[in-house]
């Protein structure tokens, strides 16, 4: 177990490229093997997540290989098309990555041979009959086991049935495996979701020629994919800077009385930058600069410089439009005026912790004035944090969020079990040193 000492900072400077997007990087994985000719994936993230991802393609027979030539930060992956991979040999162990795992199940449910998917404890602990319920219904042949990992899958004899489906809650990677099983399905698959959540799957999909029709209903979000005629085009793309790893920069930022950091290429697509709104919301000075388009997602500079911050309640569509910047939100209300109030966010119990009942208890210790609620939490600001020992829970998220709540603490914090950033940012504690020194 690795421990992290954080020593308070009096101000942060300095212009960062936080690591590529987890979300996008493991989807361009799976659709790149299953498409027909060689993708190219420019600066995809490396982490415990996306080698999962790309472990679990390459025991299906994809064989991924780096970039070569003037261009060598990359994969280079020859799709073997969407019927073209090969049974695995073994259960394909997706480590701890919940996307890997409800995408995989999606697409494995079409394929004509079975397979099993497991994880490490942390995930088998983790909901998916969220993605074998529906499933079955298209006519897959899928198990859990109690709920959970690990996933049997049974080979599918004919095409999956189409589905028309009322997503109970809003997630993007029960929409993302419904839309890669409805690569394989004999009609469209609909999916209605509560709430925007992030659609990745579906900008890549158009990329790869497949056709997805996204319609807004209210609030709500009806998403068909119509099963391809030809095959999956290959991909050519750039993976942008995530925005859920820029997000501790840019709390850490806001909240620290002159502090002025940049982040440049970040993601920007608007099913992921709720924090942005929230935080603007409570005051924060965050500018976008220099706003483009890159491999069919929106990607920018953004400047944060840091100042007074008041609270804000949080809840309904915006709530999955942040859905795992919250442990690092809870950070920016800590420092912020009155009362912040986040609701309609139940689902931080079944993350790679249980986020809300852990972030909550981390950050008490560090003498927060904060409290779990059935749907959320609130939080009454400011408090003068004093660092203490802490835990990550083995949750990266919280790891980080901790790190920050311990830049504004008095003394310094301990962070046991820091490791577990490697999940999607093995260099976290590298960078934050280098914004601290940057003053
Ligand atoms: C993800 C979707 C979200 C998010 C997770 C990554 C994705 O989960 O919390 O970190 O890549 O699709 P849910 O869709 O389960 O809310």
């Amino acid at each position: 177990m690795t421990t992290e000492i954080i020593q308070p900072a009096r101000a942060l400077r300095g212009v960062l490229r936080v690591p590529s997007d987890r979300s996008i990087t493991v989807r361009a994985a799976i659709l790149a093997g299953i498409a027909e000719g060689v993708s190219r994936i420019r600066e995809p993230l490396e982490s415990d997540d996306t080698n999962a991802a790309l472990g679990c393609m390459a025991a299906l027979g994809v064989q991924v290989a780096p970039l070569g030539g003037c261009d060598p930060l990359g994969l280079c992956i020859p799709g073997l098309g969407l019927r073209g991979l090969r049974a695995p040999a073994q259960p394909l162990f997706c480590n701890s990555s919940g996307t890997t795992m409800r995408l995989l199940a999606g697409f494995l449910a079409g394929q004509a041979f079975d397979s099993v998917l497991d994880g490490s404890e942390q995930l088998r602990r983790r909901p998916m009959r969220r993605v074998t319920e529906p499933l079955r219904r298209m006519g897959a042949q899928i198990e859990d086991t109690d709920g959970g990992a690990p996933l049997v899958i049974r080979a599918a004899s004919n095409p999956l049935h189409g589905l028309t489906y009322d997503m109970p809650i809003a997630s993007a990677q029960v929409k993302s495996a419904l839309l890669l099983a409805g690569l394989y399905a004999g009609a469209p698959v609909t999916i209605r979701e509560p709430a925007p959540t992030r659609d990745h799957t579906e900008r890549m999909l158009r990329a790869a020629g497949v056709e997805v029709v996204a319609e807004a209903e209210g609030d709500a979000n009806r998403i068909t994919v119509h099963p391809p005629h030809e095959p999956l085009r290959a991909l050519d793309m750039l993976v942008p800077a995530d925005f859920s790893s820029a997000a501790f920069f840019i709390v850490a930022a806001a909240i620290t009385p002159g502090a002025r950091v940049r982040l440049v290429e970040v993601g920007l697509n608007s099913t992921r930058t709720g924090l942005l709104d929230a935080l603007r919301a409570m005051g924060a000075a965050i500018s976008v600069n220099n706003l483009r388009e890159e491999g069919g997602e929106p990607v920018g500079d953004l400047e944060v410089a840091g100042g007074e911050l008041r609270g804000v309640e949080v809840g309904g569509a915006l709530t999955p439009r942040m859905i795992d910047e919250f442990p690092i939100f809870a950070v920016a209300a800590t420092q912020a005026h009155g009362v912040t109030v986040v609701r309609d966010a139940e689902e931080l119990r079944v993350k790679e912790s249980n986020r809300l009942e852990g972030f909550v208890g981390e950050l008490r210790k560090l003498g927060a004035r904060i409290e779990a609620t059935a749907d959320g939490f609130v939080v009454e600001g400011p408090a003068r944090l004093r660092g203490a020992v802490v835990d990550s829970l083995g949750d990266h998220r919280v790891a980080m969020a901790l790190a920050v709540a311990g830049l504004c603490a008095e003394g310094k914090t301990t962070i046991l079990g820091a490791e577990c950033v490697a999940k999607t940012y093995p260099a976290f504690f590298r960078d934050l040193s280098l914004l601290v020194a940057g003053c």
